[in-house]
């Protein structure tokens, strides 16, 4: 059984979490950032990093998302500004799914992750600032050792 690590990383969150992930796999295995990564017909297990952007999944991401198919156990993992719990997060990870339902999705992981202040400060002096912004103060310093721990938990679990 060959796996599959793909993330998508604007700022790094995600790709900590990708990285960490991979090393955790059996061989065999492979890491691609998105837009290099091959068509995920010849593995069987995909895990599938985004980070969360305007209220979804981001985009490229969502393009890699619609390639699973039913010969795939996936693992989706995320990070994001907002709180964990927060509707907006629940209705993204809600819509990887829906892009992933062919595969048998296997897991799902998410956190917060830390937002570089630059792009708070963007957020900030929009007309209509986004709700995620309340909580990028408590998302500095994640993902931590303690997220990824959690993550591998679920991973382990699943026995990929
Ligand atoms: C342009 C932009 C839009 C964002 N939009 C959201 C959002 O809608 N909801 C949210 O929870 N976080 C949002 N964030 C925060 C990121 O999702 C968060 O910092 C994430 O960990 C970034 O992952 P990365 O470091 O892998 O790129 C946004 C960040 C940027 C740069």
């Amino acid at each position: 059984m060959r796996s599959l690590v793909v993330y998508s990383s604007r700022t790094g969150n995600t790709k900590k979490l990708a990285q960490a992930l991979y090393d955790f796999l059996p061989e065999k295995k492979e890491i691609f950032p998105v837009k290099e990564a091959p068509d995920p017909k010849d593995y069987s297990f995909i895990a599938i990093g985004f980070w969360i952007k305007d209220g979804e999944p981001d985009p490229d991401a969502q393009e890699y998302l619609k390639k699973i198919s039913e010969d795939h156990e996936v693992f989706l993992f995320a990070t994001h500004g907002a709180q964990v719990n927060s509707d907006e997060v629940k209705k993204a990870m809600k819509k990887a799914e829906d892009l992933a339902k062919k595969g048998r999705i296997m897991g799902i992981y998410h956190c917060q992750g830390e937002v570089p202040q630059e792009v708070v400060e963007e957020a900030r002096n929009m007309p209509n600032p986004p709700d995620w912004l309340a909580d990028a103060e408590a998302a500095k310093g994640h993902p931590d050792e303690n997220d990824i721990k959690k993550m591998l938990q679920l991973v382990e679990d699943i026995n990929p």
